[in-house]
């Protein structure tokens, strides 16, 4: 395993050897841009590095306020709640909302954030993956009313967006709540990057989503923007919220920072589109089992695990870093997980896939 000894970026360093590196989730590239950098160093400064309280008691500082307004602004939403991450948001979110849904029903490949969020004393029943008339199925057949559909808006491994274009009719129908796990598409998807609700072009105040800062926002913490009557129910009820530490300045700052370089370039999400569509292409043409069309992570799919380590292992041998998913959740997939950043060079792009054509020589796909 190749252990990082540097900041991440198009590159990383190891015990003083340079890499290519297409892994993690750092899609804008913003994780170690200067401005957010600088932005951090000055609020360690004047903050120090932790807050060291709940926000209920006295660990609520004016960056806390200024962040949850930039993130209500760029979310075009009322308000918003920043916690400690993307994982505990869908735990938060479901039990606030708990008493005004009668059964969960969720992706069958749903994140682990989210089979782990659902109350312990409330019904799950799972849809098969991306599959919008076996829900309805499901509804139809156990006559539920006001069920509750998370899914996560982008499937973290394979890319792939959820068809919530269709998901949301079957919801309505129901009288049912939706909630998009949108951790890989803010920042992303959408004219503004509002994610999986603004690329579908959803209405907004209809379906809740839960998000972090950790991916293309380049920093760390979860959140979900929303009405005011949403956001009081969070800070009222949610003991996850209540009861822990309040994000740090370094934190804060950086999501600050990432958010006024988001909101000011946009191009940034384009370049990042165009680049990753190139690639996957590129990859298809290869021959290459792949999936994730319109988002910046892009799956190489085999039929066993030595394959695609072995690949990993080949790309890393040759300077670039790919994973492969060993995860618990990996659907039974075995695979490569690559994912382009926006400062991603045409040449490093072009290096992997001649790489990749080196692979097949060898070994085929
Ligand atoms: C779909 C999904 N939801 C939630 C999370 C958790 O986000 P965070 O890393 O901010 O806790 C992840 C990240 O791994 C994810 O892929």
């Amino acid at each position: 395993m190749i252990v990082p000894d540097s900041e991440i970026g198009n590159y990383i360093f190891s015990k003083g050897k340079k890499y290519s590196y297409f892994g993690g989730n750092d899609y804008l590239g913003l994780a170690s841009h200067p401005e957010v950098k600088e932005a951090v160093i000055r609020a360690v400064q004047k903050y120090g590095v932790n807050f060291s309280a709940s926000r209920c008691t006295t660990g609520t500082f004016d960056i806390h306020l200024e962040l949850e307004k930039q993130l209500s602004d760029f979310k075009g939403k009322q308000d918003t709640v920043v916690f400690a991450s993307g994982y505990q948001g869908n735990g938060i979110l479901l039990e606030i909302l708990k008493g005004s849904y009668s059964t969960v029903l969720t992706d069958q490949y749903a994140h682990a954030s989210i089979l782990g969020g659902i109350p312990r004393d409330v019904k799950i029943m799972t849809y098969n993956h991306c599959d919008t008339d076996h829900l309805e199925y499901l509804l139809a057949q156990n006559r539920i009313n006001t069920p509750l559909i998370i899914t996560d808006g982008v499937f973290a491994l394979t890319g792939e967006i959820a068809p919530l274009d269709r998901i949301y009719p079957v919801v309505k129908k129901y009288n049912g709540t939706l909630v998009a796990d949108d951790a890989h598409s803010t920042g992303v998807l959408g004219k503004n990057g509002r994610g999986t609700q603004e690329h579908f072009n959803l209405p907004g105040d209809e379906i809740y989503q839960t998000e972090t800062m950790s991916k293309a926002l380049g920093g760390y913490g979860g959140f979900i923007s929303g009405s005011k009557k949403l956001t009081e129910l969070i800070r009222k009820r949610s003991a996850t919220y209540q009861a822990s530490t309040a994000l740090p300045p370094p934190v804060v700052a950086a999501g600050m920072a990432s958010l006024k370089i988001i909101m000011e370039d946009p191009g940034l999400r384009i370049r990042l589109l165009e680049k990753t569509g190139k690639m996957r292409e590129e990859i298809a043409g290869l021959g290459f089992r792949t999936s994730g069309y319109g988002t910046p992570i892009i799956p190489v799919m085999f039929s066993s695990m030595e394959r695609a380590k072995n690949l990993s292992l080949f790309l890393s041998e040759n300077r670039i870093i790919v994973p492969y998913i060993t995860y618990p959740s990996a659907q039974g997939l075995h695979m490569i997980r690559i994912t382009v950043n926006a400062s991603h060079t045409d040449d490093q792009i072009a290096e992997v896939i001649g790489i990749l054509k080196k692979w097949i020589e060898k070994k085929g796909t």
